[in-house]
């Protein structure tokens, strides 16, 4: 691979690759993971200079603009711009009325976050188990947690691909239940040509650094068609502030007033207008990002078709799948050898990192020491957590890392088989 210094950073990016989990182990580390999963270039540095100058640096016409923006992307009335995925899911936690004792059924496939918000409310998260092969919550699962206590429903489109959400959203209205959809992994991401954060009451979207689109390392954005949700959100991500609206004179920007939104005090949520500037070219850029991770994504399931033991990434027909990642499962039995010598192998000997997400939330010391215990969702633990690992994924990945990746799973499935 021939490296070129980028001339803003110094550092080498030809395949893009400035950072990684990299360890100092002597690996021949051919395909690192990488810490950045978007593309930047001269657009997201004009955005920022223009930015930098305005007098505004903070909910003035960056945010304003790249809400719109994301709203009309993702087909939905409203979008807020705030800190990240997190407090985002916090807010819509809050909007939905999530008080002590409530339950909120969740699926155990992702990052803690998706849990988090609801036991910061003193809601109880209750793990719904997963579809065996889109490794999204099962509709059929969910409808066996409900009880007189459950309020939402917080799905997460793992890895790209939307779950099925026609039978989520009949079961949350026969229910009288709000739905949460977790898209950190899903912008631009659609299900029946509905797009991602459009489907339940509340999207919640995350430009994390990894993400398919960034604004600058961290940030987030909130999607709802509800009217009614509006004044809610806007309170609960600045403050509790009221501003008074109604009255004309020369003073009125500063004056407002502070409630509280049925009992429930807010937090400082916004998002600056430098990240915004850049969320608004990033945006720009997102079908042909998100492009990018198909084609590299198929060209690796293509590449890998027929290895036994070696299960590739599956693309539902009823969703454009944004293979936010690319995990592959090991089938122990067929493969002959456990993941874990699998990943070694592909590790050390060919030199393409994998890691390793998400173990079932309740596995964490602190759901545990609520009560949680093995067994919940068997799926989430055996069938997949034992099985898979992620390749690198990002839209920067070049030919020569695609036909690593592809070489070194062939090469790790046989020699494990041969151990
Ligand atoms: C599924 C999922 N939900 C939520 C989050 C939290 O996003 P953020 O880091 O923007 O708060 C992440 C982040 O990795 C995630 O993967």
């Amino acid at each position: 691979m021939s490296n070129k210094k980028d001339k803003y950073t110094g550092s080498d990016t030809d395949g893009g690759i400035t950072s990684s989990y990299t360890m100092d182990d002597g690996v021949d580390l051919k395909v690192p993971y990488s810490f950045f999963g978007s593309i930047y270039d001269e657009d997201e540095k004009n955005m920022t200079l223009q930015a930098m100058g305005q007098d505004t640096l903070t909910m003035g016409p960056q945010v304003q603009a790249f809400q719109k923006e994301f709203a009309v992307m993702h087909g939905v009335k409203h979008a807020f711009a705030v800190t990240n995925c997190t407090t985002a899911m916090h807010v819509a936690t809050q909007v939905f009325g999530i008080k002590p004792g409530d339950e909120v059924i969740v699926t155990p496939n992702t990052f803690i976050a998706t849990s988090l918000v609801i036991l910061k409310e003193g809601g109880i998260p209750v793990y719904a188990d997963i579809d065996p092969r889109t490794y999204n919550i099962d509709p059929k699962e969910i409808e066996k947690k409900i009880t007189n206590k459950t309020k939402a429903i917080y799905v997460v489109h793992y890895g790209g691909l939307m779950c099925d959400m026609d039978p989520i959203m009949a079961i949350a209205r026969k229910h009288n239940l709000y739905v949460l959809e977790d898209c950190a992994h899903t912008p631009g991401a659609a299900y029946k040509g509905r797009k991602a954060g459009s489907i339940g009451d509340i999207g919640c979207f995350s430009f994390h650094s990894l993400k398919n689109m960034t604004t600058c390392g961290e940030g987030g954005m909130i999607t709802t068609s509800n009217d009614d949700f509006v004044d809610a959100i806007e309170k609960l991500r600045c403050m509790n502030l009221d501003h008074w609206k109604d009255q004309v004179d020369y003073w009125i920007p500063s004056h407002f007033d502070v409630v509280d939104v049925k009992g429930y005090w807010g937090n400082n949520y916004r998002m600056n207008e430098i990240q915004a500037a850049v969320g608004r070219a990033q945006l720009r850029k997102l079908d042909m990002l998100n492009e990018k991770r198909r084609e590299l994504g198929r060209r690796i399931n293509d590449g890998i078709q027929g290895i036994k033991g070696i299960t590739p990434v599956y693309e539902s027909p009823d969703c454009y799948h944004v293979y936010h990642l690319y995990t592959l499962c090991v089938e122990e039995e067929e493969l002959g050898a456990s993941r874990d010598d699998f990943m070694r192998v592909l590790y050390k000997e060919e030199g393409v990192q994998g890691i390793l997400h998400y173990q079932p939330t309740y596995h964490f010391t602190g759901l545990k020491r609520m009560g949680y215990g093995d067994g919940l969702c068997p799926l989430a633990e055996k069938f997949f957590y034992k099985r898979e690992l992620n390749l690198p994924m990002h839209p920067r990945l070049t030919d020569r890392e695609i036909e690593d990746t592809v070489t070194g799973i062939r090469n790790a499935a046989e020699k494990v088989r041969r151990e």
